[in-house]
């Protein structure tokens, strides 16, 4: 995995899946039973666990730490929650520059059980890679703003246009909490970061460029080449070049754009994740298969290609067919 995102020939094209650990598991329903989300991500022996059960399972060439975007944002004090079939909801959303006091600076200090749980799963995972992660500025932006999951980020752009001061003192603070959760993940011994920006796709691009790039930028670059950065959101089909050219090693790409025209718009210059839709794992088979190849094949056209879907598994998803998609990919070669 580690290989291709440098874009390097390894032996044979990795996969992993975004959302591998999680609902799609019994094992993992009967392991989190009775754990509210939050407190399981503190638990650095449940992370563990929950982490290497899609490893075991599906023989996937990554792991990604099992964790949530909010984490970081929890571990500052901000009044959140992560409700079951919603997503994180925020319990005051912020509005003014006086909320800016509320988001405190992140330091190593305030997430001891992620150094823990980091370490923990490289001693345990051998020479499989372990992909730490953080939501990015505006994705995690949007969920203090809205105060909980939005379809049209109405009020986060409220702010944007109408106090752009505001919005861009308050991204530079969660590029620093970005930034600091991906290097406590580096340090203690990750392979790889994936900066989620999941709902940026809903900006234009000159908004993009104008009102997120930057603070993207300072979280990929501040946190160096050390290890690959992958950089992926969801409908961002007309960003990917600049999503790319932000300081990424991997683009991530959603189901809507084909790996060709995804290579073709990033300039041949990077490598590429992705990206089967995660609805077509309830097709027949012969179909998955179909795609699957065809993604590999598209996927030759980039520097490197890690195999994955183009958004988070679905929670009913049947977990014997992701193993099937394992093994086809790994048996293509
Ligand atoms: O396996 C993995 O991918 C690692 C774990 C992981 C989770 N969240 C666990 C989780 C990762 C990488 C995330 C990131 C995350 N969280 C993102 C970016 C990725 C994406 O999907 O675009 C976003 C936008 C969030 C915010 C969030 N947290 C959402 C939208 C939800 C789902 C709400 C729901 O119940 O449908 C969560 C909760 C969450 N995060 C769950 C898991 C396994 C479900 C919790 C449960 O089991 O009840």
């Amino acid at each position: 995995m580690v290989q291709a995102a440098r874009g390097r020939a390894p032996r044979h094209t990795p996969v992993w899946f975004m959302r591998q650990a999680g609902r799609s598991l019994p094992e993992y329903r009967e392991l989190r039973a009775g754990t509210n989300m939050l407190e399981s991500c503190a638990t650095p022996e449940l992370v563990t666990e929950i982490t290497l059960q899609p490893v075991r399972r599906h023989n996937v060439d990554a792991a990604i730490l099992f964790s949530d975007i909010v984490v970081p944002l929890k571990a500052i004090g901000v009044d959140l929650d992560i409700v079951a079939g919603t997503g994180p909801v925020v319990a005051e959303p912020f509005s003014t520059r006086a909320d800016l006091d509320r988001l405190p600076e992140l330091a190593p200090e305030h997430v001891p059980y992620i150094t823990e749980a980091v370490s923990s799963l490289v001693a345990e995972l051998g020479p499989t890679p372990l992909i730490g992660f953080s939501g990015a500025p505006f994705t995690l932006a949007s969920y203090l703003v809205e105060g909980g999951p939005s379809k049209t980020h109405q009020r986060t752009k409220a702010m944007m246009h109408g106090d752009p001061q505001l919005w861009s003192d308050l991204c530079a603070r969660l590029a620093q909490i970005a930034q600091t959760f991906l290097q406590v993940q580096i340090d203690a011994g990750a392979s790889a970061v994936q900066l989620f920006d999941s709902w940026v796709g809903a900006l234009p691009r000159a908004d993009y460029l104008r009102f997120v790039e930057p603070h993207s930028r300072a979280v990929l670059e501040g946190v160096g080449d050390a290890v690959p950065r992958i950089h992926f959101g969801v409908g961002t089909g007309e960003l990917l070049a600049d999503m790319a050219d932000a300081g990424a090693d991997v683009i991530g790409v959603d189901f809507r754009v084909s790996l060709t025209d995804a290579v073709q718009r990033t300039g041949g210059r990077f490598a590429v994740q992705g990206n089967l839709d995660p609805a077509l794992l309830f097709a027949p088979w012969q179909v998955i298969e179909a795609r699957v190849t065809q993604i590999i094949e598209e996927g030759r056209s980039a520097p490197g290609h890690i195999v994955n879907l183009g958004h988070g598994v679905l929670p009913d998803t049947d977990p014997t067919v992701l193993t099937r998609v394992v093994d086809l990919v790994h048996s293509l070669g």
